[in-house]
C-alpha cells in the first residue's frame, strides 16, 4: 500500500514540474514557426513568430524578410495586430506595395535610374515613373532569405541573410547581407543591417512596414500624432527626387518638431504636399553624430498605443500612405483604403548616389556597412 502511495505521489511531483517546466518555456522569449506556403517558383517559405513574455508578437517571413504581423497592447492590455499585409504568399507576390518589407539594395529613389561610380556608369531599372525605386524589379523585398534562429534567456533573433549576384538589378558588386530581427522583453525590435562587397557599389537598406496603431485597418491613420527629430527635409521635384535643397521645416507642414497630429496639415495648400499627394518626403534627421538615437514616434491617442523609433541613420522617409487606394483587400476581410497606414523608414537620402553634397552611400571591398533601428512600443 505505501508503495503505490508513493508511486502516485512521485507521479504527481513529475507531472507537476513538467507542466510547470512547459508554463516556463512558454513564458520566455521563444519564436516558433510554420509554413507559410510556396512561391511561384515551388519555394518553401515559412513564418516564424517571435514572441517575448509580455505577449508581444512579430510575424515574420523568409521571403522578403517581411513583418507580416506585430500584436502589440493598448492602453487597456489587449494585444492587437498593428501593421498592414495579406494572409497569402501569392499577394505579397503579386501586389504588395513593399507591406512589412525588407528594402534593398538602395531604398527610394534614384533619379533616372543611372548612377556612376569610379567614372563607370551603371543603370538600373526604371520602375517608378522615370525614376529607380526601391531596389528595382526584384529588390530584397522579393527574394527568399536564409534564416537562422538565435534565441538566449532574454532575446529572440531571426537571422535573414542573402546574397545579391554582381551586377543583380544593375547593382556591382556581390553583395553578402544580414538582417537581424532581435525581440526583446522591453517591447522593441531591433533591425540591425550588416553588408560587405567584393566591388565597390552603393547601398540604403531599409524596413517598409506600414503601421495602424489603432489596429483597425479600415480606418485612417490621420488621427496618430507624429513626432521627428529633425530640423530640415529635403523638397522633391515632381518625380519626388530631392532637389539638393535642405529646408527648415519652421512654419511649414514638415515641422514635426513637437508631436503633431498628421490631419491638421496634411491638406494644406502647400506646393510639397501636393506633389508628394500628402507627405512622402526624406526628413533630415538631427544630431547625425550622435550614433542610434531617439529619431520619431507615433501615438494614437485612441488606443494609447505609442511607438519610438531609435536609428543611426542621416534621413526617414515618413509616408502617410498616398498611394494606397482601396484596392487591395486587408487581412481583415476590408481593404486597405487612402492614408490606411504609414510608414517610417529610417535611411539614406533619395538620390544619394547623384547628390554630391548627401552623405556617401558606396561601399567598398574591406568596409562593412553596419546600420540599426529600433522600434520600441509602449502605451499610455
Ligand atoms: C516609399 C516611397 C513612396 C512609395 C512607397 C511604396 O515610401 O517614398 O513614394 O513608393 O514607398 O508605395
Amino acid at each position: 500500500m505505501k508503495k503505490i502511495y508513493f508511486l502516485l505521489f512521485s507521479l504527481i511531483i513529475v507531472s507537476c514540474e513538467n507542466i510547470l517546466k512547459k508554463n516556463k518555456d512558454m513564458s520566455l522569449v521563444h519564436i516558433e514557426k510554420k509554413a507559410f506556403g510556396k512561391t511561384k517558383e515551388g519555394i518553401n517559405v515559412d513564418q516564424y513568430i517571435l514572441k517575448n513574455r509580455n505577449g508581444m508578437e512579430i510575424s515574420t517571413i523568409n521571403y522578403g524578410g517581411i513583418i507580416t504581423s506585430w500584436k502589440t497592447k493598448d492602453r487597456d492590455g489587449n494585444y492587437k495586430d498593428i501593421v498592414l499585409g495579406f494572409n497569402n504568399l501569392s499577394e505579397y507576390e503579386s501586389e504588395s506595395p513593399y507591406f512589412g518589407a525588407i528594402i534593398g539594395r538602395y531604398g527610394n529613389r534614384i533619379a533616372k535610374g543611372k548612377f556612376s561610380l569610379n567614372g563607370e556608369e551603371y543603370t538600373l531599372a526604371v520602375n517608378n515613373g522615370e525614376n529607380h525605386l526601391h531596389g528595382g524589379l526584384k529588390g530584397f523585398d522579393k527574394v527568399v532569405w536564409d534564416t537562422k534562429e538565435v534565441v538566449d534567456d532574454s532575446t529572440a533573433s531571426l537571422v535573414l541573410s542573402y546574397l545579391s549576384d554582381d551586377m543583380e538589378e544593375g547593382y556591382p558588386g556581390n553583395l553578402e547581407v544580414q538582417v537581424i530581427y532581435t525581440l526583446n522583453n522591453n517591447d522593441e525590435l531591433s533591425v540591425k543591417y550588416e553588408a560587405v562587397t567584393d566591388k565597390k557599389t552603393i547601398i540604403n537598406l531599409t524596413q517598409h512596414t506600414y503601421f495602424n496603431l489603432s489596429a483597425d485597418f479600415n480606418k485612417n491613420i490621420l488621427d496618430h500624432d507624429i513626432l521627428i527629430n529633425a530640423d530640415s527635409f529635403l523638397p522633391v521635384d515632381s518625380t519626388l527626387i530631392p532637389t539638393g535643397e535642405i529646408r527648415n521645416v519652421g512654419d511649414t507642414p514638415f515641422d514635426f518638431r513637437r508631436t503633431k497630429n498628421i490631419r491638421k496639415e496634411i491638406n494644406n495648400s502647400n506646393k510639397q504636399l501636393m506633389i508628394g499627394n500628402g507627405y512622402d518626403h526624406c526628413w533630415v534627421l538631427n544630431n547625425q553624430d550622435q550614433g542610434l538615437r531617439f529619431v520619431a514616434s507615433a501615438y494614437d491617442s485612441g488606443s494609447g498605443r505609442l511607438l519610438e523609433v531609435f536609428s543611426d541613420q542621416p534621413g526617414i522617409q515618413f509616408y502617410s500612405g498616398n498611394f494606397l487606394d482601396g484596392s487591395l483587400k486587408s487581412k481583415t476581410g476590408g481593404t486597405y483604403d487612402f492614408r490606411s497606414g504609414f510608414c517610417l523608414e529610417t535611411q539614406h537620402y533619395p538620390n544619394s548616389p547623384n547628390a554630391k553634397s548627401f552623405p556617401s552611400v558606396t561601399l567598398s571591398p574591406g568596409e562593412k556597412y553596419m546600420t540599426e533601428t529600433i522600434f520600441k512600443f509602449s502605451s499610455k
